[in-house]
């Protein structure tokens, strides 16, 4: 089967079926008592995400839709139940509680005052309402708590660091930080509670960011890849950080060539990103497409391509791109199990914490780029039966790699 057409579903089920028992995987396996390894800080972090349930009742249930497909504005749900009138009203207290906004670009800002607070509905998932389509991914609950759960993992994998650049002296003083795409915003507002003294703004296409943000902290709806370049209060930057988010990016090359142009002489740009290839090296993965993760990320990544030609393997070679605009780089890349299979303690955590991102958002990482190359809901749901299982089950191996990359930009 070439792993990104849609494929038949029957054949789909059955040959993996067939091969994951001639791998040796064939007992059954008990995906119930499959525990994912929550730690205190991922607790810590749900409790951060509890208080911000004023601004998730914005987040009215959209109507399930199929994959041929809707797409509709939140307006489409508001008369539709008493529940959905709660929500709507829930929005309007939401908005007057949320702190300013700003966002881009010129004469058009007042027009976009109200619908970038706006979201899509496709699928039965909520996306970004802002340049409605550029991301590929939803921007709902489930997803913001997938961010959370990445956000663990990313802390923990780089043993409790929040970065690798050398930027920590400067951090302590008055350093002035740009978070790209910063999702829920977790990373700075965690940050700016650790470096009261810096300053931090991030930007993102979805408005879902917390309203109770440390003083030094702003948010920012705005294109990170914009045509008119970043509408940030700070022009000049002493890091510039993108993390979970090169995989969608369309034009790699100008978007470092544009945190170069924002930071200072001397200042760091870190990207950091898992590669998204299934990788084993003791042979309980087999080469091919005999592992379901293995098919549904090169699928993912082909829709990806189809959709807005981004490339889910981009980390791949960005430290080659980094240098290409200019930073002097240093490249950190670890092995990061998927599931918790590994005997080491952090890297068994962090396999879990992988494994539940994965499969705990899989739908909505699935739903857009595969229906762009076609996919059915049906078709779709039955690999993802055979993803959950395979991800789940310790005896597959497999491993991505995690990268850091930071640039320094030369002293002039
Ligand atoms: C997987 S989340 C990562 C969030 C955050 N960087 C983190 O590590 O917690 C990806 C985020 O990138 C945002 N995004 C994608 N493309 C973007 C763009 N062109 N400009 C701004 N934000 C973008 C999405 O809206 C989403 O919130």
């Amino acid at each position: 089967m070439n792993s990104t057409s849609a494929p038949d579903s029957t054949c789909t089920i059955t040959s993996s079926q067939s091969i994951h028992s001639q791998a040796g995987h064939g007992a059954a396996h008990d995906a119930s008592t499959y525990q994912f390894p929550h730690s205190s800080i991922y607790t810590e972090n749900m409790a951060r995400q509890d208080s911000r349930e004023k601004r998730r009742r914005i987040e009215a249930t959209p109507p399930n839709s199929e994959l041929a497909g809707t797409s509709s504005d939140a307006s489409h749900i508001s008369a539709a139940s008493p529940t959905a009138l709660e929500e709507a009203e829930a929005a309007a207290a939401a908005a007057a509680l949320a702190p300013p906004i700003d966002y881009d670009h010129g004469a058009d800002s007042a027009s976009l005052t109200s619908s970038i607070r706006q979201h899509n509905y496709e699928y039965g998932l909520r996306y970004h309402g802002y340049r409605p389509g550029l991301y590929s991914f939803p921007n709902d609950e489930a997803e913001q708590e997938r961010d959370v759960v990445m956000h663990e993992l990313s802390i923990r994998f780089w043993e409790e660091r929040y970065f690798l650049a050398p930027v920590e002296k400067q951090l302590e003083m008055r350093a002035q930080v740009l978070d790209l795409a910063t999702g829920i915003g977790i990373w700075c507002e965690q940050m700016a509670d650790k470096y009261p003294l810096s300053s931090f703004e991030g930007i993102d296409l979805s408005p879902i960011q917390s309203a109770e943000v440390p003083p030094n902290v702003r948010f920012y709806v705005d294109d990170m890849e914009h045509e008119q370049g970043w509408n940030v209060d700070g022009n000049k930057f002493d890091f510039i950080h993108l993390r979970h988010t090169l995989h969608s990016v369309r034009n790699m090359p100008e978007l470092f060539r544009r945190a170069y142009e924002h930071l200072k002489p001397g200042g760091y740009f870190e990207v950091q990103e898992v590669e998204c290839i299934v990788r084993c090296d003791d042979g309980t993965v087999k080469p091919g497409h005999e592992y379901a993760l293995r098919t549904w990320l090169d699928a993912v990544a082909s829709g990806l391509r189809t959709r807005c030609g981004s490339d889910l393997r981009a980390i791949s070679y960005a430290t080659a791109e980094m240098r290409a605009a200019g930073f002097e780089v240093e490249e950190h890349c670890r092995k990061c199990p998927v599931g918790t299979w590994a005997a080491d303690e952090r890297r068994r955590v962090c396999g879990g914490l992988l494994a539940e991102s994965l499969i705990a958002g899989i739908w909505g990482l699935s739903a857009r780029p595969l229906a762009a190359i076609g996919w059915t809901r049906p078709q779709i749901e039955m690999l993802l039966v055979t993803v959950r299982d395979h991800v789940r089950d310790p005896r597959n191996h497999a491993y991505m790699n995690f990268f850091t990359i930071y640039g320094r930009k030369p002293l002039e």
